[in-house]
């Protein structure tokens, strides 16, 4: 497993680092194919689920979709969110960090930084857990959208908190919605691969949530780019399947024993 992390690590400055977000086995076998990472991210609760935010996430209901997502996951980095409340402190973090690798057999998790968490993250790495850290706007402890890094202060505020993440011991770190001058900066600075979501070209790698680009979650926000328009593929699907169940035409004989 370490090989793989280290694979991941070794692409910074060589070659973008390609990743998206999967909650099943489905999509994972085939965005598996064309990633080096896949995150089963808390994102689910919005997108799956239709919460409000990220909050209400549970253990269980993460590890659920990541044993999905692994039955199709077979080249790919696979990293684990971790849900709000589930890392409040050392002992707890390992506890279940430790829960969600053994019953998911993920390569890594991800902790969102609440520019406190620099001790979880140290105790995890130098437990053997491989762990990706997340920075700028973090849905479990920011009510509101905000793009960050556009002010000095908080450029400098957001290099240190990329730089202590790193010498915790993470091995990415993920740039969420950071203005571009800042991730260019981040980037440069840091050893470890960064890896933007609307933080610009200038990370060494890209994710998007595999829904949003699909055009099947609702959700576009500017860093979004909707490379077809899914939503409407299954429409024209199945009102063609409606009408023909309506007309008889299906099942033909064909479709039956
Ligand atoms: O939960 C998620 O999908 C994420 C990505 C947006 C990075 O954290």
């Amino acid at each position: 497993m370490k090989s793989k992390i280290n694979k991941l690590m070794k692409l910074k400055g060589k070659s973008p680092i390609v990743c998206l977000t999967s909650y099943s086995k489905t999509l994972s076998e085939i965005i598996d194919k064309y990633c080096d990472l896949i995150l089963v991210g808390d994102s689910v609760a919005n997108v799956l689920y239709g919460m409000k935010n990220t909050h209400k996430v549970t253990l269980d209901m993460i590890i659920n979709h990541a044993i999905s997502v692994r039955l199709g996951t077979k080249k790919s980095l696979m990293v684990v969110d971790m849900p709000k409340n589930t890392y409040n402190n050392k002992i707890q973090a390992k506890k279940n960090a430790l829960k969600i690798i053994t019953k998911t057999k993920c390569d890594a998790i991800k902790i969102e930084s609440n520019k406190k968490n620099y001790s979880i993250i140290h105790y995890l790495s130098n437990s053997g857990i491989h762990v990706m850290g997340h920075i700028g706007y973090t849905p479990q402890n920011k009510k509101k959208f905000k793009v960050e890094g556009i002010s000095k202060r908080d450029e400098i505020k957001l290099l240190m908190e990329a730089k202590e993440i790193e010498k915790a011991g993470a091995f990415s770190i993920v740039l969420e919605c950071i203005a571009g001058k800042t991730s260019k900066k981040i980037t440069k600075q840091l050893k470890i691969p960064t890896i933007g979501i609307g933080s610009s070209h200038h990370c060494d790698g890209q994710i998007l949530v595999t829904d949003d680009m699909l055009g099947l979650s609702g959700f576009y926000p500017k860093f979004v780019k909707k490379y077809v328009e899914i939503n409407k593929v299954i429409d024209n699907s199945v009102q063609k399947y409606r009408n023909e169940v309506k007309k008889r035409k299906f099942p033909r004989s064909t479709n039956s024993y």
